[in-house]
């Protein structure tokens, strides 16, 4: 992370091959209490030896090892790690990379593998301490090794994959074909404890405690007595922001809260009356542009379009605003946002060689922008920002709102929006949010809504045919949004749910829950 923590062990350094996990690798060993650090995959061998590294691992990614201009490390960098008995980890890509680089075999496969299969171990020690004899690990791979190189060992393997785990007890090399560092590999931690602490020998003493006077101290350096503004959705990221700039430069910055015609029921009106009158923040703008927003939504259906054209409003709405308030108040430089890390993971933007799965919405900023960003939680996992919410004092009710994304009902809507649309999914929403809240299991959910999906289906009311939509029900357990489980939730409490919005809602007569996990499915629908 940028924010120089105090470092009481020498780091695990991570080396990005692109994979959408490589970062959690990196909130995993951090959570172990060991300082980690992400360097790109093509990062010359000084910086690496700048670090000292205790350990270091080859993460993911969505190449295959085969491929022309595949991502490899730099000769001298192999060199460097090996001479010097680096401890060395690769995972899946790094896994493969390891064995090409030492010249052994990898072949491409055929039918690539995804999701948890069961592990047979085969040698418990090292990284395989204290395991079971079968463990359920997470695999997401292409290629496949035939053939070690001398005096490697196969740790591990599954029905389709021989060398699923392989190591060098001596020269402390290791690889995995799973991922370790994703919550669906049970004993995922355990694997990485043993490998920074019994391989690397890191002591765990790194803590995240001076995060907020560090931060304080770099947003009052960086931002001076210039005035910034700041996108507030009223969720719990641009919440903290909110609350971590007023005690950085009090009040020099200016929450903007934008009504884009996308959010919930009530929600426009709990906002405005959190940050105006329980916050009390001193210059509080709120905008209703839903208006604008809808009209250059209409008949928008693809799903990177609506958000290119929501992020792309949001800033066209916010630098109108921000000219009135220089006029107004004083000369604002800023724009601030609550961008978190999966935000920029998933919109591809941490790495050259990651692959883009949605373009969230906060990152679609356009070139010429004419404010300078600044993004205090870009490095952050949602866990960790509710954390410093706390820290901060913020309220719980703020703290554990369940996240809402940035283009709102507009990703929950396939196809066009109307406001016909709009109004028939907030009902919908409305009630499945009060039935959750009356079983009581919202603290168990990360998230949990309703989708409107663009089809119809037949179905019968009393005496009557009825032509209507489906929706579908979505509620996931998460610890980070990066994997998520969908939520096994009672049949009694579905059923109450969808006879009420059957009933209640006029516009939808089916209702479908989601079974889909992430990996391979995401949270949102687009
Ligand atoms: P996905 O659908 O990518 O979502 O699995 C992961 C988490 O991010 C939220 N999300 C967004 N948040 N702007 C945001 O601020 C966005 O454009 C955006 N898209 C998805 C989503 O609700 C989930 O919590």
């Amino acid at each position: 992370m940028g924010e120089k923590p105090i470092k009481s062990d020498r780091p695990i350094l991570i080396i990005d091959f692109g994979g959408q996990y490589c970062h959690l690798i990196s909130r995993r060993i951090r959570d172990l209490g060991v300082y980690s650090e992400i360097l790109p995959f093509d990062s010359n061998v000084e910086k690496i030896k700048s670090f000292n590294p205790k350990g270091i691992v080859l993460s993911g990614g969505p190449a295959s090892v085969y491929e022309s201009g595949a991502p490899s490390l730099k000769r001298e960098t192999f060199e460097y790690i090996i001479e010097s008995s680096i401890p060395l980890i690769g995972l899946c890509y790094g896994h493969h990379l390891i064995i090409q680089l030492l010249k052994g075999r990898v072949i491409p496969k055929e039918h690539k593998e995804y999701g948890k299969t069961e592990l047979k171990v085969l040698k418990f020690k090292d990284i395989f301490s204290d395991l079971e004899e079968f463990e359920t690990v997470w695999m997401s791979h292409g290629d496949q090794i035939t053939e070690l190189p001398q005096n490697f060992e196969v740790y591990g393997s599954t029905d389709s994959c021989a060398f699923a785990a392989y190591g060098n007890s001596e020269k402390k090399i290791y690889g995995l074909q799973f991922h370790p560092e994703v919550q669906h590999t049970i004993h995922g931690n355990k694997i990485l404890s043993n490998f920074i602490f019994n391989i690397c020998g890191c002591k765990g003493t790194w803590k995240m405690e001076n995060w907020i006077p560090n931060k304080i101290k770099e947003l009052r350096d960086e931002i001076g007595d210039e005035g910034v503004i700041l996108g507030l959705s009223g969720g719990v990221d641009s919440s903290v922001v909110a609350v971590l700039l007023q005690n950085a430069i009090g009040g020099n910055v200016h929450p903007i809260f934008v009504n884009n015609g996308l959010l919930r029921k009530n929600e426009v009106e709990d906002i405005i009356k959190l940050f105006r009158d329980d916050l009390k923040f001193q210059n509080f703008h709120h905008i209703d542009a839903e208006k604008l927003f809808l009209e250059k939504l209409k008949n928008v259906k693809d799903p990177e379009e609506k958000r290119k054209i929501i992020g792309l409003t949001f800033i066209e709405v916010f630098e109108k605003k921000a000219e009135e308030i220089t006029k107004k108040y004083k000369n604002i430089k800023f724009f601030a946002q609550g961008t978190i890390f999966p935000d920029r993971v998933e919109s591809a933007k941490t790495s050259k060689s990651s692959t883009k799965i949605k373009t969230h919405h906060n990152t679609a900023l356009p070139e010429d922008m004419k404010l300078k960003l600044i993004e205090p939680l870009r490095d952050l996992y949602k866990d960790e920002v509710r954390e410093i919410g706390k820290q901060l004092g913020l309220r719980d009710d703020i703290i554990w709102r369940q996240p809402f994304p940035g283009p709102g009902l507009a990703v929950r809507i396939l196809g066009p929006i109307s406001k016909q649309n709009l109004s028939i999914l907030r009902k919908a929403d409305w009630i499945m949010r009060e039935e959750i809240n009356s079983a009581e299991i919202s603290g168990d959910l990360w998230q949990y809504f309703v989708v409107l999906l663009p089809v119809k289906a037949v179905g019968v009311m009393g005496d009557f045919r009825t032509y209507e939509f489906i929706c579908a029900l979505r509620a996931v357990e998460s610890k980070d949004a990066m994997t998520a489980s969908f939520a096994k939730i009672d049949w009694e409490i579905l059923e109450l749910i969808s006879t009420r919005i059957v009933n209640e809602v006029k516009g939808i007569n089916r209702v479908l829950y989601d079974i889909t996990n992430k990996p391979p499915g995401t949270i949102e629908f687009e």
